[in-house]
């Protein structure tokens, strides 16, 4: 293998697994073309070259020195078929995909329909990718999230109000019950589980009764919007109820140590598993040993267990 290909998504973690790619490709003098702005700079042609030096100073800043946007032409049979083009016209062997599932659809496709040796990395906040414990960029978010919820707590405690706090994770409840439990959240809804308006209410309303006066409520963005579940809470219990979406600040921001670890552990093997001739798999950790899973079954909807959780969250608030 003389030259890797790297594209990626953004979130935290992102550039300490590029930074690792990197210099484990050059550990190997495999060269390695950075391409800009996804699959859309892949279509496009946009690559640089990337050495030791220009991925040094990068494993603490958040998003991606790539760049990213997301494409719709990549989805194309002609705009798949100009990605190749430039992967074989700039002699690259092998492609690296960093990113959410999304991405891994697209390296699936990369390596089963156009026989592209491709390997992908996790790196998704919504930590969504079946078969992947923890996607780099997860443990980030939960920590940001948590820190403003500890803020948010002081001002819910002090003026005994409710707080709907919305979190990101599109269709994934995951961000939502990590935050639940490290912020000793009262209520968590996610995509997951069904939400029993009447007996949500009514627990507000019983524990108000006994004195309980404030409230901080977890909402997944793939649940619902926290401004509804706000409008339902003031509607049928009349409690003073406030609503903080924290959005994109979630996906942005230094990585965390373990985010970092990640990143370099997986980044550092998706070369070597490239250079062992493996393809259509997706890096991953399991009992904290290196391994993968095939793309095909990284791409399909992720189990969560979300009861323990459940239980865990009742016993302990
Ligand atoms: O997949 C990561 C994520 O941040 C989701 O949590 C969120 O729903 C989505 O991306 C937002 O997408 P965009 O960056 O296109 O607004």
């Amino acid at each position: 293998m003389k030259r890797i290909g790297i594209l990626t998504r953004d979130c935290a973690g992102i550039n300490a697994a590029i930074r690792a790619v990197v210099r484990t490709a050059c550990h190997h003098n495999i060269e390695v073309s950075g391409i800009r702005r996804g699959y859309e700079g892949l279509i496009g042609g946009e690559i640089i070259n990337l050495d030791r030096l220009s991925v040094s100073g990068i494993i603490n800043l958040g998003g991606t020195i790539l760049k990213t946007v997301r494409s719709k032409k990549f989805q194309t049979q002609a705009g798949q078929e100009q990605a190749v083009k430039t992967i074989k016209e700039n002699n690259i062997n092998g492609m690296i995909v960093v990113g959410g599932n999304g991405s891994m659809a697209g390296a699936h496709i990369l390596a089963s329909k156009y026989n592209i040796p491709t390997i992908g990395i996790p790196a998704t906040i919504d930590n969504d990718i079946n078969g992947v414990d923890l996607s780099i960029g997860a443990d980030t978010a939960v920590n940001v999230a948590v820190d403003a919820l500890d803020k948010i707590r002081d001002t819910a405690t002090s003026l005994e109000r409710i707080f709907v706090v919305e979190v990101m994770g599109r269709d994934c409840g995951y961000i939502a019950l990590q935050v639940a439990l490290a912020g000793g959240c009262e209520e968590v809804l996610i995509p997951e589980k069904d939400f029993d308006k009447k007996m949500f209410c009514e627990k507000i309303s019983a524990g108000n009764v006994r004195g309980k006066i404030s409230w901080i409520v977890i909402v997944a963005e793939g649940k619902a919007k926290a401004d509804d579940i706000a409008k339902i809470i003031i509607e049928t219990t009349g409690l003073e109820t406030r609503v903080v979406v924290l959005g994109y600040i979630q996906r942005g921001g230094a990585p965390t140590a373990v985010d970092r670890i990640l990143a370099a552990r997986l980044g550092s093997y998706a070369v070597e598993v490239l250079r062992r001739g493996e393809t259509d798999k997706c890096v991953c950790l399991k009992d904290d040993r290196l391994d993968t899973v095939p793309l095909e079954i990284a791409i399909q909807p992720k189990q969560m267990e979300i009861e323990a959780y459940y239980r865990l969250i009742k016993i302990l608030t």
